[in-house]
């Protein structure tokens, strides 16, 4: 996936897009967190392309934007640093090694539980990155989270 075909939800095409910063500072941070009509978003650089997500956990609100950046399988994830659940930064589906009860001689399997955190899409245009919200309609888990209304409750500023 390219630099210009990120986020992957709903590229909203009347071009409600707000810059979030230069392509060098935030390649320099590796990421930046931010706030776009009021929802808390986290913009990831890696390996050369760039990410947007929903910055509070899908699972109970811990803080993405501090989490590793972690390979599963092909896909790059952020692990979250409260109970270490691991979201695809690509497209926000929680992956986790499925073990077999019943034989645990077999390896782990990677599996995915789904899209639980959104994503945004992405677009880089002279040297400045640029985020367009998710325009789907879809209720994600992550929802819950990144809302001015859970910034306040918790006080995280
Ligand atoms: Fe992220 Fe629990 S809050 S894994």
């Amino acid at each position: 996936r390219g630099v210009n075909n990120l986020g992957m939800q709903g590229h909203d095409k009347s071009d409600k897009r707000v810059c979030v910063g230069t392509v060098q500072e935030i390649l320099a941070a590796g990421r930046k967190r931010t706030e776009i009509a009021d929802r808390d978003i986290v913009v990831i650089a890696h390996r050369g392309n760039f990410y947007a997500l929903d910055s509070f956990c899908y699972h109970a609100g811990g803080p993405l934007h501090q989490g590793d950046i972690e390979d599963m399988g092909q896909e790059a994830c952020i692990v979250c640093p409260w109970h270490k659940y691991k979201i695809t930064l690509g497209t926000g589906q929680g992956l986790y090694m499925a073990v077999d009860p019943f034989n645990l001689k077999k390896q782990p399997e990677l599996k995915s539980k789904g899209v639980k955190q959104r994503t945004h899409v992405v677009t880089i245009e002279h040297g400045q990155v640029f985020v367009t919200l998710s325009s789907v309609d879809t209720k994600l888990d992550s929802d819950h989270y990144n809302c001015a209304e859970y910034r306040h409750t918790f006080n995280l500023g």
